[in-house]
């Protein structure tokens, strides 16, 4: 069974970097407010090796009229380990988390191309498509806590 354990920004990247940034600088991995006390990053292990990051963010988004919202990023599983349930099981650890701190909403900017799978994970697609910068077409998506 994969182990879900926090883990410090900067060991995010070794995901981040070949999934979601690839052949880019690796400084690129590095977001606003990941260090802050109230950020969390969380590491999938499988075997012991690291296979997959998420992170959640405090952070409002002006389409929801919530007090407590959060943000999901960078959340990415190794090619080798996609299909294998670990994203789906890293949103649970994410939506607990997210409970815990009294959640009312979980948003976030999914790329086009992911959309399907959070779609089956119960988010709603929200306002209109817009582009970040060399990555391409995303989508607000959201669910209430
Ligand atoms: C998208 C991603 C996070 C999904 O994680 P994963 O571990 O591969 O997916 P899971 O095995 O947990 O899939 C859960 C369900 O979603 C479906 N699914 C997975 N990826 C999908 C996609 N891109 N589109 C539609 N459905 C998808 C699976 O078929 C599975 O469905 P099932 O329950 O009916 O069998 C992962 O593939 C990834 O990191 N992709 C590249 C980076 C990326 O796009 N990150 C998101 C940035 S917003």
């Amino acid at each position: 069974m994969p182990e879900i354990r926090e883990i410090p920004s900067s060991e995010t990247y070794a995901v981040r970097h070949p999934v979601l940034r690839p052949g880019r600088p690796v400084e690129t991995c590095r977001f606003d407010g990941d260090d802050l006390s109230s950020t969390t990053h969380f590491g999938l292990y499988e075997t012991g090796e690291l296979a997959a990051v998420a992170s959640l963010f405090q952070s409002k988004h002006p389409a929801f009229p919530d007090h407590r919202q959060f943000q999901l990023r960078g959340m990415a599983v190794l090619e080798d380990y996609q299909g294998q349930k670990f994203g789906q099981i890293l949103i649970e650890a994410i939506e607990d988390k997210a409970r815990r701190a009294a959640a009312e909403v979980v948003w976030f900017n999914a790329r086009e191309v992911a959309t399907g799978f959070y779609e089956k994970m119960g988010y709603k697609l929200t306002g209109k498509p817009f582009q970040i910068g060399e990555i391409g077409t995303h989508y607000v998506m959201f669910k209430r806590m």
